[in-house]
């Protein structure tokens, strides 16, 4: 197995693929010092699809999972796939789900799935009408990738504006209130199989304050969520948005990423991500029961009919992202990190200094994953276990899962 990417959500993948008993190998290309603990980390760019599908084949790979979106958008999983290596992940045509707002727009339209109502900008003056229109909160979106960064929801009407205007090509959206889910389901271009849904948290500070980031915590399953959700979810959203992208000759081969707010009108899709998400990954890959590497390959091979619902464990997990000062702008790099290889802890923004410590490396240092028998064991677990992590400029969210398990979130459909 080769796991293409070198973030948290490619350690955890890294981490179920090794304890997945049919799976002899795992390489990570290129990986970061906490892959190397569960695999072969290999120096290679996974930008060049070329250079992917070069090592896939000297490596004999059965299966190569693409992790980030950059890559899938820029096509890695498509020079893969021509080189003849099964891949877990969409060609460029179909990751631009993720790759474009404004084709994700266009692809739910023609499939009839509910999401906000929005406009496509490409001047200032239709950004303006299109605010004027929605009224506040303001949801303006850089139509492009943007690492979760490229959004604002703001009342400030000239805060809109300003964030307009450093975007190239902009959406503009109704508000959608209610809480927010994470639905991913595998897919194999026709079949899906859904996993159970999660909760991330996007902004920065506690209280859901500050700006948007790739994502702060994350813990599943729901307690709260309503009967019968995924199936819903399934029924509503993933199955026609595979059949539409069937349908145009670009199937949709990997991981669809449904992010969703359960709003007082019904379910609506807020984004597609064209990938597993990072850290909702982290405490679901953690509880998965079923071997990863096996689903994988039936979702690369096309062999996802018939196959058995994912298994889960009993119990909750819940896992709190360490993030470095300065996330989600330029972060500070190089600070010594103690306690990242402790059990549980799936690193991101890590490295190795000249000196052979680890530091840090980015933004979302690390996540660490703790899990209980309830939520609010696992959300305890995992405080704990931040406790034993340090570095200079450490910050975290406080709050992961806490309104969950004071039973504060209610939907109201
Ligand atoms: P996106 O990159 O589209 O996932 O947006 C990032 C985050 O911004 C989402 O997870 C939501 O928290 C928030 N957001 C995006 N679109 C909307 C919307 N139409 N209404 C309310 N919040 C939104
Ligand atoms: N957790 C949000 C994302 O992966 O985009």
């Amino acid at each position: 197995m080769l796991v293409v990417g070198n973030g948290g959500r490619e350690h955890a993948l890294a981490w179920a693929l090794s304890r997945d008993p049919g799976v002899a190998e795992v390489h990570i290309a290129p990986g970061n010092p906490g892959t190397a603990v569960v695999g072969t980390n290999h120096p290679v760019d996974p930008l060049d699809g070329s250079a992917v599908a070069a090592l896939a084949l000297q490596l004999q790979a059965d299966l190569v999972v693409v992790g980030p979106e950059a890559p899938l958008v820029a096509g890695v999983a498509d020079a893969v796939r021509q080189a003849g290596v099964p891949v877990f992940g969409p060609g460029a045509a179909a990751a631009r789900l993720e790759g474009s707002k404004a084709f994700a727009k266009e692809i739910m339209a023609a499939a009839g799935v509910p999401t906000a109502a929005a406009r496509v900008c490409s001047c200032m003056d239709d950004v303006v009408a299109a605010l004027d229109e929605f009224g506040p909160p303001y949801v303006v979106k850089d139509d492009g990738l943007a690492a979760g960064k490229g959004v604002i929801v703001t009342d400030d009407r000239d805060a809109a504006i300003i964030h307009a205007a450093s975007c190239r090509k902009v959406v503009v959206e109704e508000y959608l209130d209610g809480p927010e889910v994470s639905l991913f389901a595998l897919s194999d271009g026709h079949n899906v199989l859904p996993f159970e849904p999660a909760q991330d948290f996007k902004r920065v500070g506690d209280g859901d304050t500050g700006p948007n980031t790739g994502g702060m915590g994350a813990y599943t399953p729901l307690p709260w969520a309503p009967a019968g959700l995924t199936e819903q979810v399934v029924k509503d959203v993933v199955q026609p948005t595979i059949d539409e992208l069937a349908r145009r000759g670009t199937p949709f081969v990997g991981l669809l990423y449904t992010g969703l707010a359960l709003t007082s009108k019904g379910l609506r899709v807020v984004e597609f991500n064209a990938r597993f998400g990072d850290p909702e990954t982290q405490p679901l890959l953690s509880r998965l029961k079923t071997p990863l590497g096996e689903v994988l390959y039936a979702a690369a091979t096309g062999n996802l009919a018939g196959h058995a619902p994912l298994e889960w464990g009993s119990g909750a997990t819940c896992a709190v992202v360490v993030a470095a000062e300065g996330y989600p702008g330029a972060p500070r790099k190089g600070d010594v990190i103690s306690g990242g290889f402790a059990e549980r802890v799936i690193q991101a923004g890590t490295a190795l200094n000249d000196a052979g410590q680890l530091v840090t490396n980015g933004g979302r240092v690390l996540a660490v994953v703790g899990r209980g028998e309830t939520l609010a064991q696992a959300r305890q677990d995992a405080y704990e276990r931040v406790a034993g992590v340090d570095f200079e400029g450490a910050f975290h969210r406080g709050d992961i899962a806490l309104k969950a398990v004071n039973q504060e979130i209610a939907v109201n459909w």
